[in-house]
């Protein structure tokens, strides 16, 4: 689908992004100036939370502080709302084309009611205006015009490369059945399906909104998902239906009692045999000090209420917990440190 937007849309989607950049820009410069403040390593509290106020304190007469927090508080508040601006310019010519593709041979089963975990109820993820279910066509809105335009700019590497090439790390390349879990707007759906042209794929996502942009990226492409509204630790299917259980970049908005709960639903669905592979945020342990206190800054400050739970648990370990052997989790891309992968496999 090629979304071209109108110039107010585009010139406020564009300015948001290099502001992106710009804010990011000044990452390294408040390092320095953190670190000539005796703001590194053990001069920063143990503690995350004391340790985000203890910078705010000690950095409260920087301006270039200031500047970096508040084009991040910025950027968070505006980003949803510059994205529905955009799309109300374009909606009259692409609501044909939007309704068009939810027609073809991949339909959503909906939930007769709102499957939203407790934890996840009522929350702004990214601080997106309403969250998933936010507008009427927001998996359009968040997929082809926040992710695509705004949030590929802004964030290390190619987003979308990492989505296919993470797909390498599997111990396999024959998988038949493949359950996603958190398929969104499909983003990771598409190189699944990509990387395993013959395979049958399942998709689930809390959000049937967020799914409808999933649908239309297969129907555009002629194939047959089969997406169902459900929470992902609590799918309804039959135990040992897939070879291989997939997610990218859904864990890190659960509690890790929710991330058990999904790992163990994993283990329920894959044959034996089969494989589970998670992407998903760096964890806390593979940081130093300043590291972790600018994750746990913008995770914070970004709507990301289970970032620092789902970031400190060692996903390897609860692999095990639920019945995987040979679980391994690390870093996809060694630059990045990111995307972080957790692959384990089922025993026969
Ligand atoms: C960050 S997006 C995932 C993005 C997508 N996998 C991709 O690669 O771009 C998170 C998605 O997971 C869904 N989600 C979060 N928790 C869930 C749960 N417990 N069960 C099902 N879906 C969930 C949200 O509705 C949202 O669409």
């Amino acid at each position: 689908m090629k979304v071209q937007l109108h110039q107010k849309g585009r010139a406020s989607v564009d300015f948001l992004a290099d502001l992106g950049m710009w804010s990011g820009g000044l990452g390294p410069t408040v390092n320095e100036l953190m670190a000539s403040r005796g703001l590194v390593d053990n001069g920063l509290a143990e503690d995350l939370d004391e340790r985000i106020a203890q910078v705010d304190a000690a950095m409260a007469d920087s301006p270039t502080y200031f500047a970096w927090s508040e084009m991040g508080e910025f950027l968070s508040k505006r980003h949803g709302v510059v994205a529905h601006e955009a799309f109300e310019e374009i909606k009259p010519e692409i609501l044909p084309e939007l309704d068009q593709l939810e027609k073809g041979p991949t339909q959503i089963e909906r939930a007769d009611q709102d499957p939203t975990p407790d934890y996840a109820r009522g929350v702004e993820f990214h601080r997106t205006t309403g969250g998933w279910d936010g507008h009427p066509y927001q998996g359009f809105v968040h997929g082809e015009i926040i992710h695509r335009k705004y949030v590929a700019k802004n964030y290390p590497g190619d987003i979308f490369g990492q989505r296919r090439s993470v797909l390498s790390e599997l111990p396999r390349q024959d998988y038949q059945r493949i359950f996603e879990m958190g398929t969104s707007s499909g983003h990771f759906t598409v190189p699944l399906q990509e990387t395993f042209p013959d395979a049958q794929i399942t998709g689930c996502d809390m959000s049937a909104t967020m799914m409808e942009q999933a649908q239309r990226a297969a129907n555009e492409r002629g194939w047959n998902w089969r997406l169902l509204q459900v929470p992902a630790e609590n799918t309804g299917l039959e135990s040992g239906s897939f070879d291989l259980v997939a997610s990218f970049i859904l864990l890190h908005e659960m509690p890790a009692s929710a991330i058990r709960n999904i790992f163990a639903e994993a283990y329920r669905l894959l044959e034996p045999g089969g494989d589970m592979l998670m992407s998903d945020v760096r964890p806390f342990r593979d940081m130093d000090r300043l590291t972790e206190w600018r994750a746990y800054y913008l995770a914070v400050n970004g709507g990301e209420p289970h970032w620092l739970e789902a970031a400190t648990i060692d996903l390897a370990a609860v692999a095990e917990e639920v019945g995987f052997v040979n679980a391994r989790s690390f870093a996809h891309i060694e630059e990045f440190r990111y995307p972080w992968v957790t692959v384990a496999h089922k025993p026969e």
